[in-house]
């Protein structure tokens, strides 16, 4: 049994359509698509489109909530302000009631219970939170600590944007600091697993691990001994061409609308790095609290990093079109 898992594919149809024609190479038995199909790249409608039609099995993600909260009456008013919500202001004026219809129906978990395999848990982050997510360097204890309310050894999570094949244990001694932790939410799973297998795909449309390349994986059910929780994990990244994603910014309205999120999205497809972390941490290390006034605000981080030139030289539409400043 092999399984094809993509996530994050955030509107950018050139990257999908790079690893649809991959997948139709592999023919995993079942593909599932694990949230974060909208936002970021000017495709998002497209995106809905193509996945439905291909007959996925889908999870929702959290960019699905930034449009599904917007369009509803619990929207904040702090949603309202273009400067810093234009690029959701710009997508939900893409999307038809029907498009958002499907999104809104869609499942936030699933589990997978295969014939002849051991059950998988899929969230776009962990189950119950969807802006959770894993790190290849991050410590097992942190793992263990979101994980351990997970029954079943292996979860397919998503959100980060870098590939991660994690096996973590709940160790004797680690099992008496949670039993003396004061929030006995973080270990609720006395009697379930101690071991888990944590699987991110990366990220299709807008990979974080410097390679711009679009990210996927398959899993593929093996025997316990040969792979603990009996999932084997092969990451796949496919390169494509990048530059008519690039150029849909500036021609679909989205960069005129979108303001400094977009840019910032734009900057993330040029380089494949957390550009928007990087921008609110620079900030925020400075007192500066970028949502008041972004405007300003990124002018000066663009002032005193250097930003822009850096994206520049790695924009494969600079020097055709004069784009991507
Ligand atoms: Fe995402």
């Amino acid at each position: 049994m092999r399984l094809g898992v993509l996530a994050d594919i955030h509107g950018n149809l050139p990257a999908l359509e790079a690893v649809i024609a991959e997948l139709e190479r592999l023919q995993p038995d079942h593909i599932l698509l694990n949230g974060d199909l909208i936002n970021a790249v000017p495709f998002s409608a497209a995106v809905i489109d193509r996945v439905r039609e291909l007959g996925w099995v889908v999870v929702r993600g959290n960019h699905e909530f930034y449009y599904l909260d917007y369009v509803s009456p619990q929207a904040g008013v702090e949603y309202q302000d273009p400067a810093r919500w234009g690029q959701l202001h710009w997508l939900a004026a893409q999307l038809t009631p029907e498009q958002g219809a499907y999104l809104a129906m869609l499942p936030d978990e699933r589990t997978l219970y295969l014939p002849d395999t051991a059950p998988v848990r899929v969230a776009h982050g962990v189950p119950g939170q969807n802006r959770v997510g894993f790190h290849s360097q991050q410590p097992a204890a942190e793992i263990v600590a979101a994980v351990a309310h997970v029954a079943e050894e292996t979860l397919i999570s998503a959100h980060t944007h870098v590939q991660v094949d994690r096996h973590v244990y709940l160790h004797a001694d680690m099992v008496q600091d949670f039993l003396a932790d004061p929030h006995p939410n973080r270990f609720t799973c006395p009697n379930g697993p101690r071991h888990w297998h944590v699987i991110n795909p990366g990220s299709v449309g807008l990979p974080l691990n410097g390679d711009p390349a679009a990210q996927f994986a398959i899993l593929e059910s093996v025997p316990e001994a040969v792979e603990p929780g009996g999932w084997r994990v092969t990451h796949h990244r496919v390169p494509y061409d990048r530059r008519p994603a690039l150029a849909a910014y500036e021609e679909s309205g989205m960069m005129e609308a979108g303001g400094v999120i977009t840019r910032l999205f734009y900057w993330e497809l040029v380089t494949a790095e957390p550009e928007i972390i990087l921008f609110y941490r620079w900030a925020r290390e400075r007192g500066m609290e970028p949502d008041e006034d972004i405007d300003s605000t990124f002018a000066a981080y663009v002032a005193a990093t250097g930003r822009d030139g850096y994206v520049r030289a790695r924009d494969p539409l600079w020097g055709m079109r004069g784009l991507g400043d």
